[in-house]
């Protein structure tokens, strides 16, 4: 345990992108609700799955809800990235009818559990329940939320936002993230909502309140310089966190993430 956590008695859940935690007081205090935003391909669901695979090693159970990629794609990907996924019960959600014959497995195995569920379980669920297209998708996902809270599971992420709003029909957009974000809070889960930002970068989300709904907000970022290219990351805000925003260059080596402050920025 590093020395800065929990100085203030909070429960504190590392980003373990290394230095950064440093910064903000060992990491993310449990069950904020935390926005991981960036242009495409600027591993933003890379650093959410950090977080959750690390978590699990140390014992917790935890489910990546995946609406881009599938879940089979999303494992691989990670698998090739270095995460040893051996070392981790890796379940996955194929309908919710499951779920409860799934947290056995996860109480049953050595090894601790991650759920992963992605757009295929979501659109059975869609069909099954018959309702309309508006608002159906996010009772669903709720539901898998609660059911995901119900198997013991401390965190979640859902990947993404941004796929989330072009399944929804929405009729009071802001209304309607508002209860869902309350739905989150309530619920008591350390959330890592993925927010695709616009290329001009001028919005966090959307319907821009997705930025003051959230507790937290970590903005990753392609910078480049002349013909180089550095990966970048900043805590643009965390609720109850003396943090920094500063920014800082982002890297990814053997496994895991490191924030470097300062560290052989590219020669202008
Ligand atoms: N060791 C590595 N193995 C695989 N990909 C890596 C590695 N290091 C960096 N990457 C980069 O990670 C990027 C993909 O990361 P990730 O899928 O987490 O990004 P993302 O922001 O979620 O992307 P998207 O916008 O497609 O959802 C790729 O563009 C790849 O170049
Ligand atoms: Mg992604």
């Amino acid at each position: 345990m590093g020395k800065n956590e929990q100085i203030d008695g909070k429960n504190r859940i590392k980003t373990y992108i290394k230095e950064l935690d440093e910064q903000m007081q060992g990491g993310i205090p449990a069950n904020h609700i935390v926005l991981i935003c960036g242009t495409s391909g600027t591993m933003k669901s890379s650093v959410a799955f950090s977080v959750l695979f690390n978590e699990v090693m140390q014992g917790k159970t935890a489910m990546y809800l995946t609406l881009e990629q599938s879940s089979k794609s999303l494992a691989q990907h990670f698998s090739n990235m270095g995460f040893p996924l051996s070392k981790i019960n890796l379940l996955t959600l194929d309908n919710l009818a499951q779920v409860d014959a799934l947290v056995k497995s996860a109480k049953s195995s050595s090894r601790p559990s991650l759920i992963m569920a992605d757009l295929g379980v979501v659109r059975k669920m869609v069909k099954s329940v018959k309702i309309g297209p508006t608002a159906s998708w996010m009772n669903v996902i709720s539901n898998i939320i609660r059911k995901a809270k119900q198997a013991n599971c401390e965190l979640v992420v859902l990947d993404s936002l941004s796929a989330l709003y072009i399944l929804t029909k929405f009729e009071h957009p802001r209304t309607e993230l508002f209860y869902f974000f309350e739905f989150l809070r309530e619920i008591g889960m350390t959330s890592f909502l993925i927010s695709e930002m616009p290329l001009d970068k001028k919005k966090y989300g959307a319907y821009e309140i997705e930025d003051f709904l959230a507790d937290g907000i970590i903005k990753l970022d392609l910078v480049e310089r002349q013909r180089k290219v550095t990966r970048e990351v900043s805590v643009v805000k965390m609720r109850g966190t003396r943090t920094t925003i500063d920014v800082f260059s982002l890297e990814f080596a053997n496994g895991a993430f490191k924030a470097l402050y300062g560290g052989q920025p590219p020669l202008i």
